[in-house]
């Protein structure tokens, strides 16, 4: 017996439409003509509005004229489709009919019958794919887990607790320059490292090939030419107008790299959090959830910007702070 056997016969029968002659297929202003006339004329004075402003744009007129034409224009337009919609066309209210959507029983025993016969069907003849095929999905699935479990990489311990400044180190530019008095002038700004990290080979042009690790990289602004405290209990920290910090946002660890110069404010570029350069780096807008760690500064013996001690705290963001 063929499918086409199986269908149960059912009588469909077309709905009708609703007829032109139906009252709800009449227009539902009380005076069409007058209406149509009226909403000729709100279209005609849209396209003079709209002529108006595209002369206004050639001659390069006033932003008054522009806005007030192109507003008049297009307020006209749609004022003119609305009552075209409201008044002109058919209102109804229109009700159609549907079939009954559910199966009848003869459907549904059909549906079933060759369900269960063709089931049979497939699973007899390719038992032994099926059963590779399981075990394919069961292997895979175990075998998923490993790169999940190997991600996950060795235990940091201390390494983000730490930098890769020490007491004397000098700072150095991303060409191993180091810092001296006048390398900035007051509003410069700049990236620093420490020159410990910088491995340079022993030639007369010497090859910066590592600048240290990412945490390392620090700000180092000059916000005037006097010594400059930011935070009681950091007199010392800011000579001749250098202050420093840690560029690993405080919120997830972007590079803080922007610098506000009139406000004096450190942004960090992934989620705006801001911070005031003047008061240790407090955010003052964002979700930075605390300063940045600000690196204590002295001159060494050789006139260049050194770190007086490592950074007071662990950067970047504060997972540390959870216990
Ligand atoms: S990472 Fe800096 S604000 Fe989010």
């Amino acid at each position: 017996m063929s499918d086409t056997d199986r269908q149960p016969s059912r009588t469909r029968v077309p709905m009708p439409v609703a007829a032109m002659s139906d009252p709800h297929m009449g227009d539902a202003a009380r005076h069409p003509a007058r209406v149509e006339k009226l909403i000729v004329l709100v279209f005609v004075l849209a396209i003079v509005f709209i002529a108006l402003f595209g002369a206004a744009y050639w001659q390069n007129w006033s932003d008054w004229i522009l806005g007030g034409t192109i507003g008049a224009g297009l307020l006209l337009l749609g004022f003119g489709l609305t009552a075209w919609g409201k008044y002109l066309m058919p209102q109804g209210p229109f009700v159609e009919d549907r079939h009954p959507l559910a199966s009848t029983p003869e459907e549904r025993d059909a549906m079933s019958a060759a369900l269960v016969e063709r089931s049979a069907v497939v699973v007899k003849r390719r038992k032994m794919l099926g059963g590779l095929f399981a075990t394919g999905a069961g292997i895979f699935g175990i075998v998923a887990i490993f790169p999940l479990l190997r991600s996950l990489g060795p235990v940091p311990g201390t390494s983000l607790d730490v930098t890769g400044w020490r007491r004397g180190m000098v700072l150095v530019d991303s060409d191993g320059r180091p810092v001296t008095r006048d390398t900035l002038v007051p509003g410069g700004i700049m990236t620093v490292y420490p020159r410990d990290t910088v491995i340079v080979n022993a030639g007369p042009q010497p090859l910066i090939t590592d600048q240290g690790q990412a945490i390392d990289q620090t700000v180092l602004i000059r916000i005037s030419d006097q010594d400059y405290t930011t935070q009681p209990g950091r007199e010392t920290w800011g000579p001749a107008g250098y202050i420093a910090y840690s560029k690993l946002c405080t919120h997830l660890g972007c590079p803080v790299g922007l610098y506000e110069q009139l406000l004096e404010l450190l942004v960090c570029p992934c989620h705006q959090s801001m911070f005031n350069v003047r008061n240790g780096a407090v955010p003052e807008f964002g979700p930075a959830p605390r300063p940045l760690p600000q690196l204590a500064l002295m001159f060494n013996q050789d006139g260049h910007l050194a770190a007086q001690a490592p950074y007071d705290q662990p950067v970047g963001p504060g997972f540390w702070e959870r216990s």
